[in-house]
C-alpha cells in the first residue's frame, strides 16, 4: 500500500517527508519520489525506483537547499509497473503542479483520454497522473487552485487519499480524502500530512483525523477544512495520537516482526488492562457500554475480516459460542460484500481489522450501513475509518504493529474477543472465574513460550527447506493451524495449509510422504486422543510431525520427530500460546532462509484497495 507524507512550515520539509516516508517503508513500495518547492518557490521533482534512499541521494546531489513545501510518497505500484516515471510525485506539464495519491481512480482512462483531446501530454501509465493534468485544466480556466483542486476532486471517482502542491500557491498544501486514510499533524507554524501516523509521531502527538469527502487547506500550522458533499467549512479540534514513538522504534530486535513477537505479554496485558479483575469478577468494556442495550437483543453475531483477523474471528466464534451462547458466522469481508443473505436486525455485524482500513472490510461495514443493525468494530490503529464506522468497539491496544506480517495484532485481537464473550457470558457460567484467572497468568506463561525460541529456531533450521506444509489442530486449535498456515506462507513463501485435523482422512492424507511435514497442535485438552491417532494416520505414510503439546503430556511426543511444549492453558487461552510458537518458527523459517519477514514480497501492511 503506498505512502503518503506532506510538509508545509518553516523547516526544512524535505528532510521531514523523507524521514516520513522511512516511517511508512513497513507498509512496502518498490518506488519513491519528492517534490520541494525552495524558499524561492521553485519546484524540484526528484524519483526513484527502489527504497527511499536512494531518492535522497539523488537530492542530497542536487543539494536545493531548504524546502518550505515538499510530498513525498512510496509507491506500490497498481496502474503501471514500478518506473521512474511510474513514481510519485506527479507533475502536470509545466511542472507548476504535483500531486501524491494513494488508492485508484476508477475513471481514470476516460478522464485521461479527455484530457489528451484537450491537449494533456501524459508521461506515464498511472491514474494518478490524471489528476495532476485536470487539475491543471481547471486551473487554467479559473486561475484559482482552491476551485481547480475541488472540481477535480469532484469529477474523479474511486479511492484517494491525495495531497497536491502548485508554484501557484506555495505556502499551501491541498490535501483530500475519500476511503483512503489520511491525518494531518499539527504543529507550531507547520503541518504535516500523511497516510498514517507513524510519519507524524516524532514531530506532534495532535492531530487531524481527515474524513471522506473532505477537502483541506494546510497552511502552516493551519488546516481548513471543507465538506465537499455540502461545500460548507467544517471545524474540527485536534485530537492526541495514543502511542509514542519508542512503540514505532526497532529498538535492539533485527526485525519488527521478532519485536513484535517479543511483546506478547504486554500486548496480552495491554489488551485487558482496566477490563478484567479477577478480584471483583468482572471484565468492563466501555466501548460496548453505549451499546448494551442494543447488544441485549443480539441473538447472531457475523464476523468480517481478512487474513489473520479473519482467523482470530474464527476463535472468537468457538468463544463467543461457548462462553456467550451467541450463534456466530465468521466470513471472509471480501466474499461478504457479495453474498445476498438474508439479515435480521437482531443480527450484529462485528469486523475486526488492526489497521481499521482494509477495503475490504469497510466495503463490509458499508453493505449493511442502511440495514439497521448494530455494527461493532475490534481494530487496533485508533481513529482509523473501521473504529470510525462502527457504532461501539473496542480498541485492541496493542500500539503500531509495523511487520507485514501480522502477529501481535493476533494475540491482541483473540485477547478483546475472550473478553467480550465473558462480557456477554450469562451469569454463573462455569468458564467464567477460571477465564478471568487463566486471563491474569497469561503474560507469564506467553514468557515462558517465548523462551522456547532456540527450541524452535532450531526446529525451523531442521524444517526451512521443505516445500510444503500442513498446519492441523481441532475445536479453538484450528483456526490458529490456519494462522499458523498463513504466518509460514506469507513470509517463508512455502507453501503451508491449516486443515481441521478431523478431515485428514478426508483429503489431505493423500498428499502426505516424507517431503511433506505436518505441525500438529496437540494440546492437553478434551481431543488430545483424536489428534494422536491423526498423527499417526500421518507417521504411518512416513509424514514428519512437529507436535505443538502441553508441557508434561507425555503421550504426544512418541507420535512426533520434534516437540515443542508450551505451559498448560485452558483450551479457551491455548490459542494465545500456540499462535506464539507459529509466529516463531515462521519467522525462523524466513530469517533462516534470507527473506525479508518485515516486507515480505508482493504484500503489503493494510490493503486499502479491494
Ligand atoms: C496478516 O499477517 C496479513 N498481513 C494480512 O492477512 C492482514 O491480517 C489482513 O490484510 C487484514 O488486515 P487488517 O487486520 O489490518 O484488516
Amino acid at each position: 500500500m503506498c505512502g503518503i507524507v506532506g510538509y508545509i512550515g518553516n523547516r526544512d520539509g524535505a528532510d521531514i517527508v523523507l524521514a516520513g516516508l522511512k516511517a511508512l517503508e513497513y507498509r512496502g513500495y518498490d518506488s519513491a519520489g519528492i517534490a520541494l518547492l525552495d524558499k524561492k518557490g521553485t519546484a524540484h521533482l526528484f524519483k526513484q525506483v527502489g527504497r527511499v534512499d536512494g531518492v535522497e541521494k539523488l537530492l542530497l546531489a542536487d543539494d536545493p537547499g531548504d524546502a518550505p513545501a515538499a510530498i513525498g510518497h512510496t509507491r506500490w505500484a497498481t496502474h503501471g509497473g514500478p518506473s521512474v516515471l511510474n513514481a510519485h510525485p506527479h507533475a502536470n506539464s509545466d511542472e507548476s503542479i504535483f500531486v501524491v495519491h494513494n488508492g485508484i481512480i476508477e475513471n481514470y482512462a476516460e478522464l485521461k483520454e479527455w484530457l489528451i483531446k484537450e491537449g494533456a501530454q501524459f508521461v506515464s501509465d498511472t491514474d494518478t497522473e490524471v489528476m495532476a493534468h485536470l487539475i491543471d485544466h481547471y486551473y487554467k480556466q479559473s486561475k484559482s487552485f482552491e476551485e481547480a483542486f475541488t472540481k477535480a476532486l469532484k469529477e474523479v471517482r474511486g479511492a484517494y487519499a491525495i495531497v497536491a502542491m502548485t508554484t501557484h500557491e506555495p505556502g499551501k498544501l491541498f490535501a483530500a480524502r475519500l476511503s483512503s486514510p489520511m491525518v494531518i499533524g499539527v504543529g507550531k507554524d507547520e503541518c504535516i500530512v500523511a497516510s498514517d501516523p507513524s510519519a507524524i509521531l516524532q514531530h506532534t502527538k495532535k492531530v487531524i483525523y481527515v474524513q471522506d469527502n473532505e477537502m483541506v487547506i494546510v497552511e502552516a500550522g493551519k488546516c481548513t477544512i471543507t465538506d465537499l458533499m455540502h461545500d460548507k467549512k467544517v471545524l474540527r479540534e485536534t485530537e492526541t495520537l495514543d502511542f509514542d514513538i519508542n512503540q514505532a522504534d526497532l529498538g535492539d530486535y533485527p526485525h519488527f516482526m521478532l519485536k513484535e513477537i517479543y511483546e506478547a505479554p504486554q500486548t496480552i496485558r495491554l489488551a485487558s488492562l482496566g477490563r478484567v479483575n479477577a478480584d471483583t469478577n468482572t471484565v468492563k468494556l466501555g466501548g460496548l457500554e453505549s451499546v448494551t442495550t442494543q447488544l441485549s437483543h443480539v441473538d447472531r453475531i457475523v464476523i468480517v475480516a481478512c487474513g489473520t483477523s479473519y482467523y482470530a474471528g474464527l476463535v472468537g466464534e468457538y468463544l463467543l459460542e461457548e462462553i456467550a451462547g451467541i450463534p456466530v458466522e465468521v466470513q471472509l469481508a471480501s466474499e461478504f460484500k457479495y453474498r445476498d443473505e438474508p439479515f435480521c436486525r437482531s443480527t450484529a455485524l462485528l469486523a475486526i481489522s488492526q489497521s481499521g482500513e482494509t477495503a475490504d472490510t469497510i466495503a463490509a461495514l458499508k453493505k449493511v450501513e442502511d440495514y439497521g443493525v448494530l455494527r461493532l468494530g475490534i481494530v487496533n490503529a485508533v481513529g482509523s475509518t473501521i473504529a470510525r464506522m462502527t457504532d461501539a468497539g473496542v480498541y485492541c491496544h496493542a500500539g503500531p504493529e509495523q511487520a507485514v506480517a501480522s502477529t501481535k495484532a493476533f494475540i491482541a485481537q483473540v485477547m478483546v474477543l475472550t473478553q467480550i464473550a465473558l462480557n456477554l457470558a450469562k451469569e454463573g457460567h462455569a468458564l467464567y472465574k477460571p477465564m478471568l484467572a487463566e486471563i491474569e497468568a497469561l503474560p507469564a506463561k506467553a514468557e515462558a513460550v517465548l523462551k522456547q525460541a532456540d527450541t524452535i529456531k532450531a526446529i525451523a533450521e531442521k524444517y526451512k527447506n521443505y516445500r510444503d506444509f500442513l498446519f492441523i489442530g481441532r475445536r479453538y486449535a484450528y483456526p490458529v493451524a490456519l494462522e499458523g498456515a498463513l504466518k509460514l506462507k506469507e513470509v517463508s513463501y512455502i507453501h503451508a495449509e491449516g486443515y481441521a485435523a478431523g478431515e485428514m482422512k478426508h483429503g489431505p492424507l493423500a498428499m502426505i510422504d516424507e517431503n511433506f511435514p505436518t505441525f500438529a497442535l496437540a494440546g492437553d485438552g478434551p481431543l488430545l486422543e483424536k489428534t494422536i491417532s491423526n498423527m499417526q494416520e500421518i507417521r504411518a505414510r512416513k509424514g514428519k510431525i512437529v507436535a505443538v503439546t502441553t508441557e508434561g503430556t507425555k503421550a504426544v511426543a512418541q507420535h512426533a520427530d520434534d516437540a515443542i511444549y508450551i505451559p498448560a492453558t485452558l483450551e479457551q487461552t491455548e490459542p494465545i500460546l500456540q499462535a506464539i510458537v507459529m509466529q516463531l518458527f515462521s519467522y525462523y523459517v524466513a530469517t533462516a532462509k534470507g527473506y525479508n519477514v518485515d516486507r515480505p514480497r508482493n504484500l503489503a501492511k493494510s490493503v486499502t484497495v479491494e
